[in-house]
């Protein structure tokens, strides 16, 4: 994989202007995230999460670990507002997301990008029109889109493959398609949900290995994952979450206890 790496990529100016842009009330660096003894219960009274407090600090990379239905795609939905939490608070950039009015969500999922396990990408549409389109729904002119695409294309070496049409990649290629659609908007964090989960040990390495240098050049970083593999020979942050709390939040952890 090759890395031509854009100069501006998270660099210590543009986080600083768009710090400087925040108001004053705001607490907290650009990608930090914090919940606050949260809960969530769904209505038909699932108990998901339960009294949740977690910080993560701005250019962290931690992992959520824990058996299927632990709660760690509802922090995810969390954290991009597509669930409220039933009780507590939840910040993101300084800013309270549960108190955050509706017409503000798409500037938060601007600055949370997010990508699936199962990658969610347009069939009728080429790599660079998937990546492009998270640009253009938001007003940008073509001229910055199209710069913007590339230099996301080219972080994630897919610059070849930019007229392709999903089903004519393979399931690596689709999954960096969606990392640079997830990071097309310079978001300060990144979240996967078992990004690795449909791809075999060798591409899932190297979206592992494309993850770390994202998060090397600044941006926050956020997975769940199953890999046991992944998270015991990256001795990163592991937070393990059992039936909706926090049972385990080590620095340098294991993917098991
Ligand atoms: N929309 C929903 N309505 C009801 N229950 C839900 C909903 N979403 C998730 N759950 C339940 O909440 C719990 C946590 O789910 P989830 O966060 O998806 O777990 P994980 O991602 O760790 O597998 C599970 O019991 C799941 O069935
Ligand atoms: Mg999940």
């Amino acid at each position: 994989m090759s890395w031509a790496l854009p100069a501006a990529y998270g660099s210590g100016k543009d986080t600083n202007e768009r710090r400087a842009a925040l108001p004053r009330c705001a607490q907290g660096g650009l990608g930090l995230i914090t919940l606050d003894d949260v809960s969530k219960r769904f209505p038909n009274g699932t108990e998901a999460l339960r009294d949740v407090d977690l910080e993560i600090a701005s250019g962290d990379f931690c992992f959520l670990v824990g058996s299927s239905g632990a709660g760690k795609s509802t922090i995810i939905r969390l954290l991009i507002r597509e669930e409220l939490p039933t009780t507590g608070r939840v910040f993101v950039d300084g800013q309270d997301i549960v108190a955050m009015r509706h017409g503000q969500i798409p500037q938060l999922r601007r600055r949370v990008g997010v990508v699936f396990q199962d990658f969610k990408l347009l069939p009728r549409k080429t790599v660079a029109e998937n990546i492009s389109f998270a640009l253009l729904v938001t007003g940008r002119s073509e001229e910055e889109a199209s710069e913007e695409t590339e230099r996301a294309l080219s972080l994630v070496g897919l610059s070849q493959r930019r007229d392709h049409f999903p089903d004519q990649l393979s399931g690596g290629e689709q999954q960096r398609t969606a990392i640079a659609r997830a990071l097309v908007n310079r978001p300060s964090i990144l979240i996967a949900d078992e990004p690795t989960g449909n791809l075999d040990p060798v591409t899932s390495w190297e979206i592992i290995k494309l993850l770390l240098r994202v998060n090397e050049l600044g941006t926050t970083m956020v997975m769940a994952t199953h890999n046991a593999e992944i998270v015991n020979a990256l001795r990163r942050r592991v937070i393990h979450l059992d039936h909706g709390t926090v049972v385990r939040d080590e620095r340098e952890g294991l993917y098991a206890a």
